[in-house]
Parts: structure tokens; C-alpha cells; sequence
């Protein structure tokens, strides 16, 4: 039996519940990312790189942010951000749950060439917390810089009309059944492949342009490989898109960035960098 008197405590109750939600309309569990503030700190990322000068970055940086180059934490001012690049490229995708950005940048002069992911992450105040990048160069698994600009430039990364877009879970999902792969035999029945689909990894491109190329030539066919660990994530439904940085285990170790982009709900893009800790990758 429900009293007069619960029945005040239970509006009462209700009604304080419904302030606290319009007091934080987004709860705690989904920050409200600013998008412009994102976008400026990975302009000044770029900046900082074609400069060669971390203090570019000072500006967009939290007081205690922290720097991870290929899986390794670093001092910034130690790491690849102090040597100029002339960017010839570059793609910045947004995460606006986790407040994080995914930059694809490469720099295909031969003196000087690379090919950098780089993921971006923010704290509550908006200021730069982690700045997270594979930077891939000679020595790395398929690396030719000159041929990877080729090939991203051929492609249509447009952002996906509102209606059409894939949900978040989807496209991680999608990203994760791919790298597990290696480890799980029956992960590749969990990928939505798409056809055409297309894999730049590193430089190896396995677009002919076709309407019928498939991602699914040369994948693993041995399911007992050590598994790719330690995945970062940035998920950009308007992109379609997810970065995942990994330990690629059964390759050296090695520093790994895939990125995967949907469309329809099918796999249509996969690009990758692989660094093996300035060792030349081998498997
Ligand atoms: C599969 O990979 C594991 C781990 O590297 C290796 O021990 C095994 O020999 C491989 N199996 C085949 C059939 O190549």
C-alpha cells in the first residue's frame, strides 16, 4: 500500500532527481567534449611537428601531460616532436565521448620520411593530458612514405551522412574482431567485411581499384600467434572510423597503429603502421 506520505516522499524524490539531471545534462559518464578545443590542440600538434618545437604545444597542454612514443613513454622534448617534418598529409579524426583525437600525418620527403599516428587525449578542463603516437619510418614493417601518400590520397574519407552512421559499439567491435585475428579462430567471423574493401598497411595496398577488392586476402590463417595487447582506442562515428594503437606481440613486440573506417555497417578501409623499436620488423 502506497501512503499519501511515501507517495510526497517519492515526488520529492523524483523531483530532486530531475534537477540533478538537468544540472549536468550529460551525466558523469559522457564528458562534454569541445570539439574546437580538439581540433586546436591537434593543429598545434601539427604546428609543433613541422617546427620541430614541443613548445609549440605549450599553449594546449595540461600541466603534468604526458608523452608515449611507440608504446615507450618519453620526455616530448626527447622524442621525434623536436625534429622538423614537412607534412604532406594529414587527417584528424574525433572522438567526442572520450574527448581524444586520431591524427594520420605523413611526411614523405626521402631525406626526412614518416608515417605518424597519433592519438590525442583531453582532461575535463579540455587541456592536453596524453599526446600518443606510432611513428613509423625506414625500417618499419612495408614502410615506403612516398607510395602511403600516394595511396591515402586516393581514397574518400568524407564524414558519413547523419542517418547512415554506424554506432560506436559497431565500429569497435568491427576493429577489435579484426586484430584478434591472430589469436581467435573464429574472430574473423566477427569482422563485417565490406567489398570493395581496401588495406593500406604501411605501403602494401591491396586496392586494384575494383568493386570487388576484399580485405580478407592473406589474413591469418594461424589462430595461435600471441595476441595484439595494450589497445588505445579513438572512435569517430562520423568518420566511421577507429584507431586502435596495440603491442603487436608476434611481430618483435612491436609499437602497432590500425585504423579501421565502416561504411554501411562493412569494412571498407583498414590502413596500419608498425615500428619495432627502431629495429628493422621482421616476423
Ligand atoms: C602458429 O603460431 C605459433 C606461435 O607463433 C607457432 O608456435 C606455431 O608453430 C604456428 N603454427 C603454424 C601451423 O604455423
Amino acid at each position: 500500500m502506497v501512503s499519501s506520505t511515501n507517495f510526497g516522499f517519492l515526488a520529492a524524490f523524483l523531483s530532486g532527481a530531475v534537477h540533478v539531471v538537468l544540472g549536468h545534462p550529460l551525466g558523469s559518464a559522457a564528458p562534454d567534449c569541445d570539439r574546437s578545443v580538439m581540433a586546436e590542440a591537434a593543429d598545434a600538434y601539427i604546428a609543433a611537428q613541422t617546427a620541430g618545437n614541443v613548445g609549440m604545444l605549450q599553449h594546449a597542454v595540461g600541466d603534468s601531460w604526458e608523452y608515449e612514443e611507440n608504446n615507450k613513454k618519453k620526455e616530448a622534448h626527447e622524442g621525434l616532436l623536436s625534429k622538423a617534418l614537412k607534412v604532406d598529409h594529414r587527417r584528424t579524426n574525433f572522438d567526442l565521448v572520450a574527448c581524444a583525437t586520431y591524427t594520420e600525418l605523413i611526411a614523405a620527403d626521402p631525406a626526412n620520411p614518416f608515417v605518424i599516428g597519433t592519438q590525442i587525449r583531453h582532461g575535463v578542463d579540455g587541456r592536453v593530458t596524453l599526446i600518443d603516437t606510432i611513428a613509423s619510418t625506414t625500417n618499419s614493417w612495408l614502410f615506403d612514405a612516398k607510395k602511403t601518400l600516394e595511396y591515402v590520397l586516393q581514397e574518400e574519407w568524407d564524414p558519413i551522412p547523419k542517418g547512415k552512421r554506424d554506432s560506436r559499439d559497431m565500429i569497435k567491435a568491427a576493429g577489435d574482431a579484426y586484430l584478434d585475428m591472430w589469436s581467435s579462430a573464429t574472430a574473423a567471423n566477427a569482422v563485417p567485411w565490406g567489398t570493395p574493401c581496401t588495406r593500406l598497411e604501411e605501403s602494401a595496398y591491396t586496392g586494384k581499384g575494383r568493386p570487388d577488392d576484399s580485405c580478407k586476402a592473406g589474413i591469418p590463417s594461424n589462430h595461435s600467434q600471441a595476441p595484439n595487447t595494450r589497445r588505445r582506442y579513438v572512435i569517430d562515428e562520423a568518420m566511421g572510423s577507429v584507431s586502435i594503437f596495440c603491442v603487436w606481440e608476434h611481430m618483435m613486440m612491436a609499437a602497432d597503429s590500425h585504423e579501421f573506417r565502416l561504411e554501411g555497417g562493412k569494412l571498407r578501409y583498414v590502413h596500419t603502421m608498425t615500428e619495432c623499436g627502431g629495429q628493422r620488423c621482421t616476423l
